[in-house]
């Protein structure tokens, strides 16, 4: 794959104006945008399609490819007809909470293969990186999140879905138990060059990606960049080198 392709970039805003403006910049630079619940809620699938172009076109008379992150977690009908309304986007990406259980994820995975060779990637949410080891316990989940992740990726995958998200430092841990095929997307990434903020278990483009990530979700460190075209660039390069 184009190194590039990885790159997802997370446009956490809900002005669609300038969400539509980096999406335009960014065409042919990354591989996609990420759109979520805030923007979502604000302006539903009318909004996300202005972003894509899907109304209009990109730059170059295509669709900028979506992972739509919403996230679905609800009993098992109501969440293939979430997913079956989000097909309707066409989107690269969709994802559920694997918490969610093995009886939701399957009739997930089977509404999106609905879709046939269209089909998006249907991912997992495994534990959000919010939740540490004590919020686990305090809503009855005896284990560590590292080994939480790993086993709703494990059940994941046994449902049929594509992948999971996870923080860099899970990479190699879902790797390890799912095999190469199983797709990581990633956050909590940052270039050596960007700003922290507010992330802490952070690895660079590169570091994600030789640890074996298939997808990097980028927000702050090329939106909010002076030059978000030339932050892309830059890693791009940095993942082609
Ligand atoms: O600006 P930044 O690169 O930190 O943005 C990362 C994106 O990934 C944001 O949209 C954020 O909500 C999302 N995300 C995250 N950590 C997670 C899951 C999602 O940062 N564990």
């Amino acid at each position: 794959m184009d190194p590039r392709k990885r790159i997802l970039v997370a446009l956490d805003t809900t002005d669609v104006d300038h969400a539509k403006a980096l999406a335009l910049m960014l065409s042919g630079h990354v591989g996609g945008i990420k759109l979520g619940k805030e923007f979502f809620t604000a302006h539903g699938p009318q909004g996300v399609r202005e972003v894509t172009g899907g109304l209009t076109g990109g730059p170059t008379g295509e669709e900028q490819p979506l992972f739509l992150d919403l996230k679905f977690h609800d009993i098992p009908n109501t969440v293939a007809g979430a997913l079956r309304s989000a097909m309707a986007l066409k989107p690269l990406i969709l994802n559920v909470h694997a918490s969610g259980g093995v009886a939701m994820m399957k009739a997930a995975a089977a509404a999106v293969a609905e879709a046939g060779a269209e089909r998006p990637m249907l991912i997992g949410v495994t534990v959000l990186t919010s939740l540490g080891d004590e919020d686990l316990a305090d809503i009855g989940v005896p284990a560590s999140a590292a080994d939480q992740v790993v086993r709703l990726a494990k059940l994941a995958q046994g449902c049929g879905l594509d992948g999971v998200v996870c923080s860099p430092r899970e990479i190699e841990l879902v790797r390890d138990a799912c095999g190469a095929d199983f797709k990581t997307v990633v956050p909590g990434i940052r270039p050596e060059w960007a700003a922290a903020g507010d992330q802490k278990r952070i690895m660079t483009p590169r570091q994600a990606v030789d640890a074996g990530a298939d997808y990097l979700v980028i927000g702050r460190a090329i939106t909010g960049s002076d030059d978000p075209i030339a932050a892309a660039k830059r890693i791009g390069e940095e993942l082609q080198s």
